[in-house]
């Protein structure tokens, strides 16, 4: 049996740079025709000059296979001249929390000071999309953070948010409140809970930011995305790390993902009986809020046995040895050539 999906976004995704942006980025365009490329980098993308750089590293790591990087700008003050010159270039504007993350200490530190920026990218209708926690205890960070994505839906009702991988019960539920917000969810927070993170051994791999959480909050994003929630948007938060920045004391926060996302996606979605769901979630809901226009592009996958490699280079992708029920026929998945693994990672 074969499938093929039209058109795939992820629209939540970290590339890196260099040799790791190199190593990752054939994965994503394999299987997507686009994704919006995060901007935290060592240094953030937060010019225009930036933006530029960063997408010409992009298509010159993706090669001949079309993939359409969505950029993004990393939230600071921006002036309108810097927004207005910005706006055809980009997607959005990504917000994170201080320190809450990988590579977030540039942040935003007092959520009091972020008025004017917002209201200009309401004004000028672009997107503000949100790593939504707050500092508080891990497992309630994401619904204490409700409070600020409430303020900015009433205080600003035309802005068009986007609450990045939302992970609770509570957050669905917001999400049906506010008709001008929508929220990305990822392959693991579809899959696993805080048990397979630290229940048993603890998984280095599984680790990331927002933390998954309990098994009533994984039905809730299941339902609603299996059922077809028209404003849930497939956004891997594929986060690559080198193992020796996964596997020591300090873990860094992020899982993996891309390699195995369409696969164990349409694996989740026939398993539920769900599969005519999946178009909405991988594309459509994405193309009609962002209002993207982009070339078709047809993703082709094989009802085959494919294990998933145990490592790529030195980064070791998420569902690692385990065994799924479809593989790509633009199988990226096989050993990594010379060229792609024989850098620092
Ligand atoms: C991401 C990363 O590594 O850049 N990590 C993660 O755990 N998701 C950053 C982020 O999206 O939080
Ligand atoms: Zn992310």
């Amino acid at each position: 049996m074969e499938l093929t999906l039209d058109t795939p976004l992820d629209m939540h995704l970290h590339l890196r740079e260099g040799d790791m942006l190199r190593l990752v980025a054939p994965f994503s365009a394999a299987q997507f025709a686009g994704g919006v490329v995060m901007p935290n980098l060592v240094q953030p993308v937060d010019s225009l000059e930036r933006v530029r750089a960063y997408r010409a590293a992009i298509a010159a790591a993706c090669g001949a296979e079309p993939f359409v990087p969505y950029m993004t700008l990393f939230f600071r003050d921006y002036s309108r001249e810097e927004l207005v010159a910005a706006k055809e270039e980009i997607i959005g504007v990504k917000l994170y929390p201080a320190g809450i993350t990988t590579q977030s200490e540039a942040g935003v530190r007092d959520f009091d000071r972020i008025g004017p920026t917002v209201a200009l990218l309401e004004e000028l209708d672009i997107p503000l999309l949100v790593h939504g926690e707050t500092t508080g205890f891990v497992m309630d960070r994401e619904e204490e953070f409700l409070a600020v994505y409430r303020w900015l839906a009433e205080t600003f009702p035309r802005l068009r948010l986007v609450m990045e991988h939302i992970t609770t019960a509570a957050a669905i539920e917001f999400l049906d409140r506010f008709e001008t917000v929508a929220a990305t969810v990822t392959l693991h927070h579809l899959l696993i809970t805080l048990d397979d993170v630290a229940g048993s051994l603890l998984r280095p791999d599984l680790f990331c930011k927002p933390i998954a959480k309990t098994p009533r909050d994984r039905a809730a994003l299941r339902q609603a995305v299996l059922g077809g929630h028209p404003r849930l948007l497939f956004g891997s938060d594929s986060a690559p790390h080198p193992r020796h920045k996964k596997e020591c004391l300090g873990c860094a926060a992020g899982v993996f993902s891309a390699p195995v996302a369409l696969p164990a996606l349409v694996e989740l979605f026939e398993q539920a009986g769900c599969l005519e769901h999946l178009p909405a979630f991988v594309s459509a809901n994405a193309r009609r809020l962002y209002r993207i226009e982009l070339p078709a592009k047809g993703v082709r996958l094989a009802r085959l046995p494919w294990r998933v490699p145990e490592h790529y280079a030195r980064v070791c992708p998420f569902l690692a040895g385990k065994t799924l029920g479809w593989k790509l026929e633009n199988d990226m998945a096989g050993p990594v050539s010379i060229e792609r693994g024989q850098g620092r990672w």
